[in-house]
């Protein structure tokens, strides 16, 4: 049994080699934005969400090639949600995965033209035969990316997250926002696995509630960390969220409450694991993953 250390460095090898291959270096005029596109996503990154999506997908011993491809779609989603995250008009940021932020590096209007092009991208990858040769798996793939990308996932928990500066949230709406901001990607990058597997009802339920409580625990271990990490250890800045005014856990229950939440959530992911046996290890180490990491 490959170590999870091993894994997880293995998934982040394969997705920088596919988006390498997806996103090519052009020398027509516009290449400015395939440099800031390969920029962004080429910075490195934990690649929690490809290494979900190839995980899950092997549980249903689907092909590499196939899963790979989902990977690095999900992975230029989640790129362009944090160059548009990083602009001044958002979290105003200059630094990321240890690197300066896109429109740092580039200027404004190529950051959001790279993290148009991302998106877009990533679904041209789905759509492409590659990805899988049946053409209702495919559509099933879109279906869920375009509805966890969109105003009812990320984009929605996006704006929730800047109407929140100017409104005090409680519990429930705290998570709400915290499942869609963030919940919502990872939530895909589990399901996508269960899609391509063509999984059975009862199984698919198993990986979204995993990956229901992993989301927010991920969520909750980035806010804990936004207070007590250093910008060394997670290559950007820290402190910032209570600055901003941000509505998190930690900023409503404080350090440690929020702290034991996360822990909980953790724990509670991986319950719904047993249907997978020792097959689901791999996941029930990255629940772990999740709360324990200090970048
Ligand atoms: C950071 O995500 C933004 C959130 C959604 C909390 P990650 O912590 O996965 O960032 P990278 O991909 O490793 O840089
Ligand atoms: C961003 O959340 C979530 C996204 C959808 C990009 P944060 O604003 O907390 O992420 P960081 O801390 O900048 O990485
Ligand atoms: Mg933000
Ligand atoms: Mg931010
Ligand atoms: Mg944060």
């Amino acid at each position: 049994m490959k170590s999870f250390d091993q894994a997880i460095a293995d998934a982040q090898r394969v997705t920088d080699a596919v988006l390498r291959r997806l996103i090519p270096e052009v020398e027509t005029p516009e290449a400015r934005v395939f440099e800031a596109m390969r920029y962004s996503t080429l910075a490195g990154g934990k690649r929690i969400r490809p290494f979900l999506v190839i995980a899950c997908a092997d549980l249903f011993d689907v092909s590499r090639s196939c899963s790979e491809r989902v990977a690095a779609a999900i992975e230029m989603v989640h790129t362009y949600s944090l160059i548009h995250d990083d602009l001044p008009a958002m979290d105003n940021d200059d630094l990321r995965r240890g690197m300066p932020t896109c429109h740092k590096q580039f200027d404004e209007a190529t950051a959001i033209l790279a993290g148009d092009a991302l998106l877009t991208l990533a679904f041209e990858v789905l759509a492409g035969d590659e990805t899988h040769r049946q053409p209702e798996v495919r559509t099933e793939l879109v279906l869920e990316m375009a509805r966890a990308s969109g105003a009812r996932g990320m984009v929605g928990g996006q704006m929730l997250d800047l109407w929140a500066e100017e409104h005090k949230l409680d519990i429930p709406e705290i998570t709400r926002l915290q499942r869609m901001k963030t919940g919502a990607l990872i939530t895909f990058s589990c399901n996508a696995g269960a899609i391509l597997g063509r999984a059975d009802e009862h199984r698919r339920i198993a990986l979204n509630g995993y990956a229901h409580d992993v989301g927010l625990a991920f969520q909750i271990t980035d806010d804990l960390l936004d207070v007590s990490g250093t910008a060394a250890e997670l290559g950007k800045a820290t402190q910032k969220d209570e600055a901003a005014g941000k509505a998190t856990f930690v900023s409503l229950l404080g350090l440690e409450r929020a702290r034991d939440q996360a822990l909980i959530l953790a724990d509670q992911a991986t319950k719904h694991l047993e249907v997978f046996g020792e097959k689901g290890n791999i996941l029930r180490d990255l629940a772990k993953f999740v709360v324990e990491r200090r970048s």
